[in-house]
C-alpha cells in the first residue's frame, strides 16, 4: 500500500533535520506493508524565495491531498520584514487544514536527566502528553478591541469544539495509562464551566479512563513539582500554549520534542516544537531527535505503525543513553553522525 507524505523542510535547520527524519523513516519501514512516497514542497521562507509566498498554492494543494505532512521548521531573520512572513504561512496552513488538536509528548529519557533544570529525582520517569485545542478560544474569539484606554479579547468555545478535542484526548489516553487531567479555570471562567461539563459528558463514552479536573494555576505548579503524575493533559488554546511551553523545559533541550496537529478527519501535520534555529543552521550540529520522533509520531498516529515507531523511539533513546549526543546535550556528535547511528541501530 502506498501513502503520500508531503515533506516541508522549511528554513534554517529544517532541511538538515528533515534529511535525518526521512532517512530514518525509510529505513524503519523498509519491510513494512505500507510504503511511503515522499513529495517535497517549498514552505515558509523557502516558499517566499521559490514562489513569492510562504504557503504557495501548489504546496497547499499537495498538503490537502497528502496522507500526512512532515514539517521541519520555518522562519529566520532574512524574512522578518517580508510582506507575508513564514510564520503567517504556518498559521494559514493550520487554518486551511483545520488542525484543531495539537499533541505534544513530553518525555525525559534517563540520558537527559542531568540536563533538566529540575532535580533528577523529581523529573525521572516523566512521560506525558499535552493535548491543546488549537483553533478556537481567546486567540480567535470575536469581538476584540485595542483602544488607547481600553482593550479586550473574547474567549469563546462552542461545546462541539470542546467535545472533539476531549475525544482526541481520551482516545490517546486509551493507548496509555488511561488517566486524563482536564485543565481549566472553572472557578472563574464561563468557558471553563462549559469545558468541564463537556469533559464529564465525553468521559461517559470512555468508561475505561479516569478523568480528573484541575485549575490551570495549580496544574502549572504541579508540572514542575511532580511531573511524573501526568499521563494526558487536555486544555484550551491559551492554557495549552503556556503549559506545553512550560513542560518543554523539563528535558533540558528543545531538540528532542516532537508534536502532532490533527484535523477532524483530514490530514495531520507532524513537526518539532522548536523553530528554525538560525544561530546553528548550516553547521551540521542540530539535534535531529525532535524531527525523528515527529516522524515516529506520524507512524503511530496516522498509520497505526506502532512497532516501527517503537523501534525508532528505542533507537533514539538508546543512542542518547550510550552517550551519542549532539551539541545541545553537551556532546560532539554531528547531525549526520547521529543519524548514521540510528540507521545502524535499525539495520
Ligand atoms: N513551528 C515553527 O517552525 C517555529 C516555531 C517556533 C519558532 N519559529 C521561528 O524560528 C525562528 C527562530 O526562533 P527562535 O530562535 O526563537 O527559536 P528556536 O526554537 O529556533 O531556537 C531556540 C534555541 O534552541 C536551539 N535549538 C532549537 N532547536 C534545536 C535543535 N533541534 N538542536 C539544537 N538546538 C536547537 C536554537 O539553536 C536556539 O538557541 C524564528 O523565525 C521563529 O519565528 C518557527
Amino acid at each position: 500500500m502506498k501513502k503520500k507524505v508531503v515533506v516541508l523542510a522549511g528554513d534554517g535547520i529544517g532541511p538538515e533535520i528533515m534529511a535525518s527524519g526521512v532517512a530514518v523513516l525509510k529505513k524503519a519501514v523498509e519491510n513494512a506493508e505500507i510504503q511511503f512516497e515522499f513529495e517535497a514542497h517549498p514552505f515558509g521562507g523557502a516558499g517566499i524565495d521559490a514562489k513569492g509566498a510562504p504557503l504557495p498554492e501548489e504546496t497547499l494543494a499537495a498538503c490537502q491531498s497528502a496522507d500526512a505532512i512532515l514539517l521541519g521548521a520555518i522562519g529566520g531573520p532574512k524574512w522578518e520584514h517580508a510582506a507575508q512572513t513564514p510564520e503567517q504561512g504556518l498559521l494559514a496552513l493550520r487554518r486551511a487544514l483545520n488542525l484543531f488538536a495539537n499533541i505534544r509528548p513530553i518525555a525525559v529519557p534517563d540520558a537527559l536527566l542531568h540536563l533538566s533544570p529540575i532535580k533528577e529525582e523529581i523529573v525521572k520517569g516523566t512521560d506525558f502528553i499535552v493535548v491543546r485545542e488549537l483553533t478556537s478560544g481567546i486567540y480567535f474569539g470575536e469581538p476584540r478591541h485595542l483602544g488607547a484606554q481600553e482593550a479586550y479579547d473574547t474567549n469563546r468555545y462552542h461545546e462541539e469544539e470542546i467535545r472533539r478535542i476531549m475525544r482526541q484526548a481520551f482516545e490517546i489516553a486509551q493507548g496509555r495509562r488511561k488517566y486524563i487531567l482536564s485543565v481549566d479555570k472553572a472557578n472563574v471562567l464561563a468557558t471553563s464551566k462549559l469545558w468541564r461539563k463537556v469533559a464529564e459528558e465525553v468521559a461517559q463514552e470512555f468508561p475505561d479512563c479516569i478523568l480528573e479536573h484541575q485549575y490551570v494555576d495549580s496544574a502549572a505548579m504541579r508540572i514542575i513539582q511532580n511531573p511524573t503524575i501526568f499521563d494526558v493533559v487536555v486544555t484550551e488554546n491559551l492554557f495549552g500554549d503556556i503549559l506545553s511551553d512550560e513542560a518543554s523545559v523539563l528535558p533540558g533541550t528543545l531538540g528532542v520534542l516532537p508534536s502532532a496537529s490533527h484535523g477532524e478527519a483530514g490530514v495531520s501535520l507532524y513537526e518539532p516544537i522548536h523553530g528554525s534555529a538560525p544561530d546553528i543552521a548550516g553547521k551540521n550540529i542540530a539535534n535531529p531527535v525532535s524531527m525523528i520522533l515527529s516522524a515516529s509520531l506520524m507512524l503511530r498516529q496516522s498509520f497505526d505503525m506502532n512497532q516501527e515507531a517503537d523501534r525508532i523511539d528505542r533507537a533514539c533513546f538508546e543512542a542518547m543513553e550510550e552517550g551519542v549526543l549532539t551539541k545541545d546535550l553537551g556532546g560532539e556528535t554531528s547531525t549526520t553522525d547521529f543519524t548514521a547511528v540510528i540507521l545502524e541501530k535499525l539495520s
